[in-house]
């Protein structure tokens, strides 16, 4: 029988509750959240219960990511809707601490940040210059306070994925980080908690992001290896359609995520478009035709 699902909200029931466990054999996956749990997330708590025998999901709205500037105090809360979401999931325990379980003193008392600036200062890093050392040192601290596991990450958010697996790997933190597929809506948006910001007008004109990215790895599927026309592709799409305001659109390597000029065997495209309230990212994988040898001099085919 399912348990009721428990949640605590101190650092030290975090960490006895999950000690209990691995000292008992049993493994921990782990699902790190802000809250206002969509399928997306149900679906990471999905492949943390699959893969593991206890899965933890904390929820908390870290101030350290968002920048004076950002959403902070209007990002969208509902812990009981969340936690009836993780449950049916298959989520065993939630996480839910207060500001200042994580932040003693304040975000202003905090003196120690972990950061990866040579993948942070591209793409959202660019506009949002201080936002992955907040993911990386909440992250961080969840890492320690929830121990060894294995830690879900949605695709949807891929730099900050990429970020956070090589934080793990450069910080030998006994976390093993996993990505999982972006979950759409059936017209192809990405869902995202800050959805909720669309208007219904909006709303209807926000899958042109997804569109655009799906026509760039069109071209490139067709054998167009200039990143610069891909890009150019990309931003018409976007351009083209009422309402949205173009951020960026890259062309770059899926594990350096550095901007590449040439679309080679492995590229990954990302974008990130303003509506309104609302500034929404996406990114998907792009490959050659079947068959394209790499550094062969495709790309006439355009
Ligand atoms: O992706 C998120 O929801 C957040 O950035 C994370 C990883 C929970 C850190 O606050």
């Amino acid at each position: 029988v399912h348990a009721v699902i428990s949640t605590v909200t101190t650092a030290a029931e975090l960490r006895a509750l999950l000690d209990a466990e691995r000292s008992a054999g049993r493994t921990v996956g782990f699902v790190p959240t802000m809250g206002y749990l969509h399928e997306g997330h149900a679906s990471l708590i999905a492949a943390a219960a699959a893969a593991d025998d206890v899965v933890v999901s904390s929820i908390f709205v870290n101030p350290l990511q968002f920048a004076p500037t950002e959403d902070l105090a209007a990002y969208p809360r509902d812990l009981e809707g969340d936690r009836r979401v993780a449950e049916a999931a298959g989520c065993d325990l939630v996480f839910a601490p207060a500001d200042d379980e994580m932040y003693p003193g304040g975000r202003d008392a905090v003196l120690t940040t972990v950061a990866v600036p040579a993948l942070a200062g591209v793409m959202e890093g660019a506009s949002r210059p201080t936002h992955f050392a907040g993911v990386c040192t909440v992250v961080a601290k969840l890492f320690h306070l929830v121990g060894p596991c294995r830690a879900w990450f949605g695709e949807k958010d891929y730099q900050q994925l990429a970020i956070l697996r090589r934080m793990a790997l450069d910080l030998s933190f006994p976390v093993e980080v996993v990505g999982a597929p972006t979950v759409r809506e059936p017209d192809g948006l990405a869902l995202s908690s800050r959805n909720v910001y669309l208007t219904a007008e909006e709303r209807e004109v926000a899958p042109v992001l997804q569109r655009a990215l799906r026509t760039g790895a069109a071209a490139i599927a067709d054998g167009e290896t200039d990143a610069d026309a891909v890009r150019a592709t990309m931003a018409a799409v976007i351009d083209a359609a009422p309402l949205g305001e173009l951020d960026y659109v890259e062309v770059a390597d899926p594990d350096t995520l550095q901007t590449l000029t040439v679309a080679g065997p492995a590229a990954r495209l990302f974008g990130a478009v303003r509506f309104g309230r609302a500034r929404l990212i996406d990114n998907i994988a792009a490959s050659p035709p079947a068959g394209a040898a790499a550094g062969a001099d495709g790309g006439s085919a355009a």
